[in-house]
């Protein structure tokens, strides 16, 4: 039996080397290379073609090859996971990559927050500025989503002398974060907040929420982190709320269209900090115990880690 990764665009290299290291015999296949569909027990996908894992029979386990399961979902004729015999979908997250986004987003906040933009706009003009010092308690910070990489970010961004609220779309308890749900809550949480993080999950509640609507409950100067996916945001409503000044600055790291095309007008906005869908990487390396690891729980009946509840999409 072996495993199939199934990615047109991506590398498999340095996936396939991570597994042989650790299991030097696991019989590994690449998708479109020809090799029996029915040996394969598990495929490991992004941006798989429409319909494609139809042709594999004993396929046990679907493995998306990063946190999100949204390409996954785009196939019209993925086998539901919830009904007898169809494969099980799981999804890869480690501690590295927790780490890696609590890290970014840091980043991200105290980039805006220190005000490196504004100095690098005067370093061109050799102008010496120095503004006041600003009260990192009156920038709260609004993380929406709140699963292990949402719940990881604001523990590190509250160790930082933040404060952080949190918005998703069920009641959860976390101990020190205030923490709202649901539509009906969305607008006291939008109110307070004046940095915003999206770390939701693109599911049908989702898609778009970061529109013109959400954006005028923001405090006038807020300031957006996307990096959720692309159709979270109206790109267009980010433009327009930034051009009348009701949004400060936002920092993109995913995008409707990627690559950002050359001619899109986000590449140009002085108030847009564009990094290309890095924020927190899949390491080959970091997951590859993971993806051994239910390879193993398949064989012998055991429930399998990081399982996709398909209901809620994520
Ligand atoms: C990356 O965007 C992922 O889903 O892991």
């Amino acid at each position: 039996m072996a495993l199939t990764f199934i990615c047109p665009d991506r590398d498999t290299g340095p996936w396939i080397k991570a597994l042989n290291e650790l299991d030097p015999a696991l019989e590994i296949r690449v998708w479109p290379n020809d090799h029996p569909r029915s040996k394969i027990e598990m495929a490991l996908t992004w941006a798989h073609p429409p319909g494609v894992l139809k042709e594999y029979p004993n396929l046990g386990c679907i493995c998306s090859m990063g946190a999100g399961i949204d390409l996954l979902l785009t196939d019209p004729l993925l086998p539901n996971p919830d009904l007898p015999g169809n494969p099980a979908i799981v999804r890869l997250i480690d501690q590295k990559l927790v780490r890696d986004m609590s890290e970014y987003l840091l980043l991200a906040v105290l980039h805006h927050f220190r005000q490196f933009d504004f100095y690098q706009a005067r370093k061109e003009q050799k102008d010496w500025h120095p503004l006041g010092p600003l009260e990192k308690k009156e920038n709260i910070i609004g993380i929406m989503g709140l699963g292990q990489l949402g719940k990881a970010a604001a523990k590190s961004l509250q160790a930082a002398g933040f404060t952080v609220c949190g918005w998703r779309n069920s009641q959860i308890k976390i101990d020190k974060i205030p923490s709202f749900h649901g539509r009906d809550q969305l607008e006291g949480f939008l109110s307070r907040t004046r940095i915003l993080i999206c770390l939701l999950p693109l599911t049908c509640q989702t898609r778009h929420i970061l529109n013109r609507d959400t954006f005028s409950k923001l405090p006038q100067g807020a300031y957006l982190i996307n990096v959720g996916r692309g159709d979270h945001l109206e790109e267009t409503d980010l433009l327009a709320a930034l051009d009348q000044g009701h949004l400060s600055g936002a920092c993109l790291d995913v995008f409707q269209s990627e690559p950002l095309p050359k001619d899109h007008p986000i590449w140009q906005h002085p108030k847009i900090l564009v990094t290309p869908h890095i924020s927190s990487q899949t390491n080959p390396r970091s997951v590859a115990p993971q993806i051994l690891s239910n390879l193993k729980r398949l064989r012998t009946g055991k429930a399998l880690l990081n399982r996709v509840d398909i209901k809620k999409e994520y």
